[in-house]
């Protein structure tokens, strides 16, 4: 790993940040994306989006800040669900901190305003999920107005959901000075720093099993990479598209077109597209299953591809040894069977071994590279899966648009 002990020379993040604007003693609304993932019976099995958000809340308390925490968990569909409540996450918080916070049970009204306006300096309260409220989602202007109503700046640091246009991420920046926090400029400077100005040869690892979520980040990259190296479910899309047989591996039929207009870019413009030459495959996806490594070209008829295979793995490690700047997203098979989980387990050791600089996309990569204790040796695992990959798309973050340009200043602040 590359440390980038310099701020990364990536996109110049231009927004104002928590230190930009007076919080010290104000009501500060801090929107974090605790969307944790949970275990099955409801655990936190990854707490690392909570402990992202952890320099903004120190930074807030030093200031003597009133901390309003909010956030989404999960897709509640605009109704409470029991199961869906944001206690536990406070809970956690709680400990991490070592001091109280107060989850109440709802997320505006009489009874949230009586709360947080009896705080004092110091207090952490954390609102109910935003999304037991179907404004939300929608964008609703009024709601956004009541969750205002709570604060006196508004901080985004949920980098995870800037993507998502919705009330407590755009909505809520009509009525509020609104910045960034820590972990929001941080991710958007690692990010920046692949599109902007990445050390060469920039090789991008891609996995998991949609093309079609990959597509446009594919387009929008081919001209800054060297090599892109694909695996997972989604390389049998680009071998299909190559006129091999697949056996029964997913593949998005519509894509197709697609990916061989992609190979065919990658091509003109000198790209390097390494495609596996062989896989693991399996008579199906399940743990004990049949299953054996076979070329790319002799996947048997109603096999799936499981895993990328061991001349694969070598083939993208070597290109991973020589880069300077990596990125990865998607895992390079069926991590959660041991059986298939080789391909991902040491492409995620590769990178931790590289010296160059390492970017792993949120989500399930993120997962990956924490369980196998492996975070502390890349240089940034993002917090944020769909966010990470629109960004590389190109695509401009409302809730990055929404937040106050360095040299403006929101009336009275
Ligand atoms: C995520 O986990 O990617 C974010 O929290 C966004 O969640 P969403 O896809 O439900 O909007």
């Amino acid at each position: 790993m590359s440390n980038l002990t310099i701020a990364p020379n990536g996109l110049k993040f231009n927004r104002k940040t928590v230190k930009d604007i007076d919080v010290a003693g104000k009501r500060v609304i801090l929107r974090v994306d605790y969307n944790v993932p949970t275990t099955k019976d409801g655990k936190i099995a990854d707490d690392s989006r909570i402990r992202a958000s952890l320099p903004t809340i120190q930074y807030l308390l030093s200031q003597n800040a009133k901390i309003i925490i909010c956030s989404h968990f999960g897709r509640p569909n605009g109704k409470v669900v029991e199961s869906m409540r944001l206690n536990f996450v406070a809970v956690r918080l709680s400990q991490i901190l070592n001091r109280p916070v107060t989850a109440l049970k709802e997320c505006i009204g009489p009874e949230v305003e009586k709360a947080v306006f009896a705080m004092h300096e110091g207090d952490i309260i954390m609102l109910e999920n935003l999304r037991f409220h179907p404004e939300e989602e929608a964008n609703d202007p009024d709601f956004a107005r009541s969750l205002a109503k709570l604060g006196e700046v508004y901080v985004n640091d949920a980098f995870g959901a800037s993507h998502r246009a919705h009330s407590s991420i755009t909505g809520i920046a009509d009525y509020l000075p609104a910045v960034a926090g820590f972990l929001m400029e941080k991710e958007l400077n690692y990010i920046g720093y692949l599109l902007d100005n990445p050390g060469h040869p920039f090789v991008v690892v891609m996995g998991g099993a949609k093309v079609s979520d990959k597509i446009g980040v594919i387009e929008n990259i081919l001209d800054k990479v060297e090599t892109l190296l694909i695996g997972g479910g989604m390389a049998a899309n680009f071998l299909k598209a190559q006129g091999l047989n697949v056996g029964a591996s997913n593949v998005e039929a519509e894509k197709l077109g697609y990916c061989r207009e992609m190979l065919k870019k990658a091509q003109e413009k000198g790209r390097r597209f390494v495609l596996p030459t062989d896989v693991v495959a399996a008579e199906k996806i399940a743990a004990g299953a049949a299953c054996k490594v076979v070329a790319v070209k002799d996947i048997p008829d109603g096999w799936v591809i499981a895993d990328i295979g061991p001349e694969t793995i070598q083939l993208f490690v070597k290109e991973i040894q020589v880069a300077r700047t990596i990125f990865w997203n998607g895992p390079m098979g069926v991590f959660e069977i041991e059986a298939f989980s080789k391909g991902t387990t040491l492409v995620a050791k590769a990178l931790a071994e590289s010296q160059a600089v390492t970017v792993v996309g949120g989500g399930s990569t993120a997962e990956v590279v924490e369980e196998m204790n492996l975070s502390s040796k890349m240089t940034h695992v993002s917090t944020g899966g769909g966010a990470s990959l629109e960004l590389l798309e190109g695509v401009r973050l409302p809730g990055v648009a929404v937040l106050l340009s360095k040299g403006y200043n929101w009336p009275g602040y």
